[in-house]
């Protein structure tokens, strides 16, 4: 098990990221990253103390059905309408490790690619049996495993016609507040991936397929779920893309 807190290896060395692989800042087709670029050369603040150490809220408060998004929103007898899938995986260390105790955290538009959200204003209909949020942590061997519905592409604002791929956003906590990232999920097959504004931020090919999560039969459920693999890996050259810490942990 690796202790999320450190980013030395067991010999003192160190994987370095490539940082030639990040996907660029400035990227004019999609539309708001002209504002949010940076103008000027960024400045480094060094974490806290307090920052790093801090309490993770929700590592002990974990309802039973926190990580079933089929079930945790709707009425007892009732699940959310839609393809039904399990997501899965493992999150890990540069090397391949398990990462243990980290917090997971999902959200998504339902399967008409609609968000619970007040300023959602896309015209598919909500769905009352589904929130769009789960939550989990990772086992001992840094697994972890939700069920919910497949979410729908949806349009947005951005040019005449872009459309989001289907997605799950993950936001993955480590020992502390400082310690979270942030990424998305995308699946196997769909072809809004490569028509995408913000997955074409990314220019190295190799990165955004870590991005999308294939089928995994094995782990399918006869008569009742498909599932889709997707496993999450903090640092190195392998690094899955975070989108608020380019660098990893
Ligand atoms: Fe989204």
């Amino acid at each position: 098990m690796t202790d999320i807190s450190k980013s030395e290896t067991p010999n003192g060395g160190y994987a370095a990221r490539l940082p030639a692989n990040h996907p660029v800042a400035l990227f004019p087709p999609y539309r708001t990253s002209v504002k949010r670029s940076p103008q000027a050369a960024p400045l480094s603040f060094p974490t806290t103390i307090s920052e790093e150490t801090g309490p993770v809220f929700g590592h002990d408060i974990l309802g039973p059905l926190d990580g079933d998004l089929l079930a945790n929103f709707g009425p007892q007898d009732q699940t959310a309408i839609g393809p039904r899938i399990i997501v899965h995986g493992r999150v890990q260390d540069q090397f391949g490790r398990p990462v243990a105790g980290a917090l997971i955290e999902v959200w998504q538009a339902n399967a008409g690619g609609r968000y619970r959200h007040v300023k959602e204003g896309y015209i598919a209909p909500l769905d009352p049996n589904f929130g769009g949020c789960g939550r989990g942590i990772t086992g001992e061997d840094g697994s972890y495993e939700f069920r919910t519905v497949m979410p729908g592409p949806y349009p947005w604002p951005n040019g005449p016609n872009d459309w989001r791929p289907a997605h799950i956003h993950f936001s993955i906590f480590g020992a502390g507040f400082a310690q979270r990232l942030i990424t998305q999920m995308y699946f196997e097959g769909d072809p809004l991936i490569n028509l995408c504004p913000i997955v074409k931020t990314i220019h190295d090919k190799a990165a955004v397929e870590r991005l999308i999560a294939p089928l995994d039969m094995a782990h399918t459920v006869p008569m009742d779920a498909r599932a889709y693999r997707f496993d999450i890996t903090l640092r190195g050259r392998r690094q899955t893309m975070f989108e608020n810490r380019m660098e990893g942990l």
